[in-house]
């Protein structure tokens, strides 16, 4: 009863502190609360050069430590609000969401799909991401194991004895376990039309939206058009056959579920946006970090190496199975670090929907407002040695809200247990079988949009 009365003033304690913390603030322009502390630069490219032409770390940190964890800036166009504190990433993205909406440049809503599910929140969101989740639950991807590894046997030998671009050749991996992830036993069918496209829509992410023929956008869009009528054409076959499939695609095309074949056909062509250059970046950084890091990489391939042994032993032809996927603490540390370290999405972008009161500052309607996913992984608050790729920190759990490559809340990423599986996968047949030595000296970072290691990391890769 005592504990209950305690519970309960406490809970009472957190609503009205967190309302003080963090209101709507429809008369937070009445009160002439301040911006946060900031500078906004030049007019139009605000602060956008200094953000970009060096590490972010520099940048924010300089930030954090001339106007503390939240301050204002102007980048890409937006004002925005960035702010560096668990607590108040955590209020953002999970506990006062509906205050924030996610926002993306126009061009990129067009290429992508403006149904695709990054870009709502409310029924539809929801719905879109049951049906997203439950392709990607443990039980749905455990039956993939054996068609990654033989995606991955394939990627490497096609690698061997080459000088490859690691990144490019990452992408190519990443792109057929995304379609084996959506498409199930029609992605080998498809691969080289879909690849075509997608890989052309994809030079024009980034370019200027202008519509014209011969811009990179104008080929971009037509590509597009090209990848939805593929898309459709799987769809009607898969209705004529009426067969069930236990993948992404079945989950969307479920009749009860009603969602038209342009819906369908946004948010594939959008989860292959999320999951490929993504996971690609985080395998690159592996690649590197392990080549490092001899001490790291050896116990690494220890671990990887009795795994096979032990298959080896029971005269097991068999490949990997889930459950030794599971018998990799060591390896999924390593993964854990590149992800701290690495932080590949810096940050991601909200929009407030409505004034917004926040410690004391006003934050004014369609502002940005960015959680710095880098600088919380990069504070010597919340990891000692932060700079430090040390995978064994993470014998120990970290703080609430400090770690958060895959975000928080209601859009956080559906598809962590797939990438965490084909980056296991991966690391497995390349510490087992092959050594490889990086090429040219490494200490650049370039954003392609994700942080990446220079010239997308040349390396040699040959049998042991
Ligand atoms: C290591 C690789 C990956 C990283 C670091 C990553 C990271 C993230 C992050 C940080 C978000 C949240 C963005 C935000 O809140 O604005 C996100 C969302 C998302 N991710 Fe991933 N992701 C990865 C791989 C994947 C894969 C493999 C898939 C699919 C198979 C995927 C599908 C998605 C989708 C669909 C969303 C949007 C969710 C929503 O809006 O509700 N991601 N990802």
């Amino acid at each position: 009863m005592e504990f209950i009365t305690i519970t309960m003033l406490f809970s009472l304690f957190i609503i009205v502190s967190s309302f003080f913390l963090f209101t709507s603030a429809a008369d937070g322009r009445r009160k002439n609360l301040p911006l946060p502390p900031g500078t906004l630069g030049w007019p139009y490219i605000g602060e956008t050069f200094e953000l970009y032409s060096q590490n972010p770390n520099v940048f924010f940190t300089s930030k954090v430590k001339k106007y503390g964890s939240i301050f204002k800036t102007h980048i890409l166009g937006c004002r925005c609000v960035m702010i560096s504190s668990p607590a108040a990433a955590k209020l953002v993205l999970v506990t006062k969401s509906h205050l924030f909406k996610p926002t993306f440049p126009a061009s990129k809503e067009r290429m992508i799909g403006k149904q695709a599910i990054f870009f709502h929140q409310g029924d539809y969101h929801f719905k879109l991401r049951r049906l997203v989740l439950r392709a990607f639950t443990p039980e749905s991807i455990k039956h993939m194991v054996s068609h990654i590894e033989s995606i991955t046997i394939d990627a490497l030998q096609s690698w061997e004895n080459r000088l490859i671009n690691t990144f490019q050749e990452m992408k190519t991996f990443t792109f057929n376990v995304a379609l084996l992830s959506i498409l199930g036993n029609d992605e080998v069918l498809n691969r080289d039309d879909l690849k075509r496209c997608y890989y052309i829509l994809e030079k024009g992410y980034n370019s200027m939206p202008i519509n014209l023929p011969g811009t990179l956008f104008h080929k971009s869009m037509k590509a597009r058009k090209e990848l939805a009528k593929i898309i459709a054409k799987i769809i009607s076959r898969r209705r004529e056959t009426k067969e069930q499939h236990n993948d992404l695609l079945g989950s969307f095309m479920e009749d009860k579920e009603g969602l038209t074949d342009e819906q369908i056909a946004d948010n594939v062509i959008g989860v292959i946006f999320a999951a490929r250059d993504t996971t690609a970046s985080v395998l690159t950084w592996i690649i590197k970090y392990l080549a490092e890091n001899p001490a790291v990489l050896e116990a690494v391939t220890d671990e990887q190496q009795a795994i096979k042994m032990s298959k080896d032993e029971c005269n097991e032809d068999k490949g990997l199975s889930w459950v030794d996927t599971k018998k990799m603490p060591i390896t999924s540390r390593v993964i854990q670090e590149t992800l701290r370290v690495a932080s590949i999405l810096s940050f991601t972008f909200r929009e407030a929907v409505e004034d917004v009161q926040f410690e004391g500052y006003l934050i004014p309607k369609g502002w940005k407002v960015l959680p710095l996913f880098r600088n919380i992984h990069h504070s010597e608050e919340n990891f000692c040695d932060p700079e430090k790729f040390d995978p064994s920190r993470f014998m120990v759990a970290p703080k609430p809200n400090t770690f958060m490559p895959f975000g928080s809340g209601i859009h956080s990423c559906p598809g962590n247990e797939l990438a965490k599986l084909e980056i296991l996968v991966l690391v497995h047949h390349l510490t087992t079988k092959y050594r490889w030595s990086v090429v040219g000296a490494q200490n650049g970072i370039q954003y392609a949009p994700f942080a990446l290691p220079q010239n997308g990391l040349p390396i040699k890769l040959s049998l042991k």
